[in-house]
């Protein structure tokens, strides 16, 4: 069964708000934050199609890509807490795909994106404090560290677009 926990929120932006209340995650929890990581890369991209700037592009590629990424670690953490096999969704099968909002190249949503990604990592090092398993918590930690990252980069690119 690979699909998005029922009582998770329906939409991407619901649920990221949702997640930000958590301090012990469950297994559906991480589970729900495997489905919205994957979806990130749709995101990225979506965002990389928007400029023809070849930094800009290669920049928000690199960064979907290790949403992706971030995906698979929380796929590995739920197999240590819980010894389940999931699946990281492909975006057909995802209903987070798509629904994150930040769908333009503006000073505004890219802001706003640099936010969602310095959050990201004080949530995970929050779920890290709170999952009470080295082997998951050092997995929590590096997407944090990860998302830091990110949103670093996202304000290079607010450079190189000139915003
Ligand atoms: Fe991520
Ligand atoms: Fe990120």
């Amino acid at each position: 069964m690979n699909g998005l926990p029922k009582q998770m929120p329906a939409d991407g932006m619901n649920a990221y708000a949702y997640f930000l209340t958590v301090t012990q995650p469950t297994i559906d929890d991480l589970k729900g934050m495997m489905f919205l990581e994957a979806s990130g890369q749709g995101l990225y991209d979506g965002l990389a199609a928007m400029t023809d700037k070849q930094e800009a592009r290669e920049i928000l590629c690199r960064n979907g890509r290790e949403e992706r990424a971030h995906a698979h670690r929380l796929r590995r953490a739920i197999k240590i807490l819980s010894g389940e096999t999931v699946d990281v969704p492909a975006p057909e099968e995802n209903p987070y795909h798509g629904a994150l909002g930040f769908d333009a190249l503006t000073a505004g949503v890219l802001e706003a994106l640099v936010g969602a990604e310095f959050d990201g990592e004080a949530l995970y090092n929050t779920w890290a404090d709170g999952v009470g398993n080295d082997a998951a918590a050092r997995l929590l930690r590096q997407n944090g560290k990860e998302e830091r990252r990110h949103g670093v980069r996202v304000r290079k690119v607010m450079s190189l677009l000139g915003g």
